[in-house]
């Protein structure tokens, strides 16, 4: 899917004492199987930027569109079912159930979509196989490590196969071998065509030969477009 922003600014808690200019004039496009890493010191709007993107919530000011259609126009209970649909999004702070299993999260997007219960658990297998945390998949996510939280973030993000991609920070709880892996796994879902954005301070990530194009954020303003990878769309 093509994601475009259109002079977005993004404001919180605006004419109030804990106002924040949170995103800044942004204007972004990002093509179908293009991977592209936003870095940026903390702060600078990263994760504001992917939210609006994976519509969590509408500019202030400014547009988001994917594949041409407005989100800021679609109405709340369908922008649900869209989100549902279109968007993975593997959370900085995870946003898992710490009461359910590992398995039982992951699988949880597949739930509204009527998949058998045992398909569900085939689907999860493969992708927990994939990030090595298969032998934690009855334990709850209360009691399981910040690189293992991370990796069935991942996994629940991926299970539904969506076309958009939202990683943020995806491998600051991960060591080499794991974030290497996860970078795999991102190469191979470009070539089935999904369109990925990635924040990251991890130079394996934004150094990474995957990575189509590697933009900055300061202070709510993108800039400092750089070329990185050498994939040839
Ligand atoms: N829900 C919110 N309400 C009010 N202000 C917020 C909210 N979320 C973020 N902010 C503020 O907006 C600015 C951008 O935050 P954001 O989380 O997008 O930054 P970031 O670049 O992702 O930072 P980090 O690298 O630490 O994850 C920060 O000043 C932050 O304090
Ligand atoms: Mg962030």
């Amino acid at each position: 899917m093509m994601i475009v922003l259109e002079s977005v600014d993004k404001w919180y808690n605006r004419g109030e004492v804990n106002e924040v200019h949170a995103l800044k004039d942004i204007d972004l496009q990002v093509r179908e199987t293009e991977i592209v890493c936003i870095r940026g010191p903390s702060g600078s709007g990263k994760s504001t930027l992917l939210s609006i993107i994976g519509c969590l919530f509408v500019p202030t000011s400014g547009l988001a569109l994917l594949d041409g259609i407005k989100l800021s126009r679609l109405p709340d209970r369908f922008l649900t079912v869209y989100r549902r649909e279109k968007i993975g999004f593997i959370f900085q702070r995870f946003q898992l159930i710490p009461e359910l299993s590992v398995m039982a999260n992951v699988t949880l997007p597949l739930v509204p979509l009527g998949i058998s219960p045992g398909e569900r658990e085939r689907r999860a297998d493969r992708l927990l196989e994939r990030l090595d945390i298969q032998h934690r998949k009855r334990f709850p996510a209360a009691e399981i490590s910040g690189g293992e939280l991370q990796r069935t973030a991942i996994a629940r993000a991926l299970i539904n196969d969506p076309p958009v991609i939202l990683a943020d920070e995806p491998t600051a709880h991960l060591d080499t071998s794991l974030s290497l892996a996860f970078m795999e796994i991102m190469g191979e879902l470009r070539q089935g065509g999904k369109t990925i954005v990635i924040t990251s301070h991890d130079p394996l990530v934004f150094g990474h030969a995957l990575i189509d194009r590697c933009l900055s954020m300061r202070d709510g303003s993108l800039a400092g477009h750089t070329e990185t990878g050498s994939h040839d769309p």
